[in-house]
């Protein structure tokens, strides 16, 4: 099978197309990335030296680029994760968010509709459902959840699977969707929490700690979202959503202390500071659906995980301190000097 990857030189795309590569090696995979600050072509030079793999720098908004590669390439498989990914930068530009999320959405999937594909995978997120309250540990998001977003992301996000599940009804495109929760692993830019504290307690910096740090998140290691697309999009069922999390709920507080205690780093780097507006209170993935109808159970605890992610970051500086060095300098000002 030909897949196009989409945002592959990200953080979870570029784990997916490894994870194809290893497990699925009859199939070809093309990536297209805009190579934004989010994307790097470092990561993916293991993929390179593979025969089965090409790289297509693109953006997914942008026609004519995306027609032509698909004339070229006859997909069978769409799996769409480029996209604006990071809540804050939202907060400061939505513009973008809603350009290359919902735009960048429709023009991959008018190229499907119009050169036939067996199937186009969105690549969504838990954060369409809104949040949840943290006296209620009794609720969990399932697939009827209504979408109730907080951000510009996640209202991209949403916005983007309504066009989905749209286009299936009218134009009867072979489509499938997964809303997933939040990762973390290799590859993980270090602006989103978990690398942002392992890189930060690493140089003995001060770790920004939003409000009171009480927030929930529900964590999964990446590679366990990667086998659940790779699930979803050869035996899931066409116009189907799939939520996709193992249950793994760590308040921002407990995430922040357990990686200073593997990191042997004190808790007075811990610093609070002003609080991301809007911000959700928890999430929590109920992943019966994907379990009960494909089997999916993630492998990788999140004690196992986290130690695995620390240990990768340790082993792979040069990756984090190339992007530390660049723009990001700028970003980091911008965003917490105030704070
Ligand atoms: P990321 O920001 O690390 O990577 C995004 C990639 O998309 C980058 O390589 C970037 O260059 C590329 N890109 C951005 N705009 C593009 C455009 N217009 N055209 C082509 N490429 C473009 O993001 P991520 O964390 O890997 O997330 C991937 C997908 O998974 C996103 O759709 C996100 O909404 C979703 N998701 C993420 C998480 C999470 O915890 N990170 C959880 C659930 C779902
Ligand atoms: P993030 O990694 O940005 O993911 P998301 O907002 O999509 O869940 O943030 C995870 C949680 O960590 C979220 O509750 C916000 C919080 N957070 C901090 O407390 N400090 C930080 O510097 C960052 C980036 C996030």
């Amino acid at each position: 099978m030909n897949i196009l990857v989409t945002g592959g030189a990200g953080f979870i795309g570029a784990n997916f197309v490894y994870y194809e590569l290893k497990n699925h090696p009859e199939d070809r995979i093309v990536c297209l990335d805009k190579l934004t600050y989010a994307g790097n072509l470092q990561t993916l030079e293991e993929a390179m030296k593979n025969d089965n793999f090409r790289f297509v720098k693109g953006d997914i908004a942008d026609r004519d680029c995306v027609f032509r590669l698909f004339e070229e390439e006859k997909f069978d498989i769409v799996v769409n994760f480029a996209a604006e990914s990071h809540v804050d930068r939202s907060v400061e530009n939505p513009e973008i968010f809603l350009k290359t999320n919902i735009l960048g959405t429709q023009t991959l999937m008018d190229a499907c509709r119009k050169y036939g594909i067996k199937r186009y995978h969105q690549v969504s997120t838990d954060e369409v459902y809104g949040d949840l309250p943290l006296d209620r540990p009794d609720l969990f998001f399932t697939e009827e959840t209504p979408i109730h977003t907080s951000s510009p992301y996640s209202a991209s996000k949403a916005s983007a699977d309504l066009l989905v599940l749209a286009y299936a009804r009218t134009f009867k495109l072979p489509v499938s969707i997964t809303r997933c929760s939040n990762n973390y692993g290799p590859y993980h830019f270090p602006e989103k929490l978990i690398p942002l504290m392992i890189s930060r307690a690493l140089a003995d910096e001060s770790l920004p700690v939003y409000g009171k740090g009480e927030n929930v998140r529900d964590w999964l290691y990446v590679e366990d979202h990667c086998s659940a697309i790779d699930l979803v999009i050869r035996k899931g069922r066409e116009g189907e959503v799939y939520n996709i999390g193992g249950h793994n709920e760590r308040t921002n507080l407990e995430v922040v202390k357990t990686i200073l205690k593997l990191l042997s780093k004190p808790e007075s780097l811990i610093t609070y500071v002003t609080d991301r507006p809007g911000h959700d209170m928890r999430y929590a993935i109920d992943p019966t659906k994907i379990h009960t109808e494909l089997g999916w159970l993630p492998e990788t605890t999140f004690d196992k995980g986290i130690e695995q992610t620390i240990k990768w970051y340790l082993d792979n500086e040069d990756w984090w301190k190339n992007i530390l060095e660049g723009d990001y300098q700028n970003y980091y000002e911008r965003m917490y000097k105030n704070r």
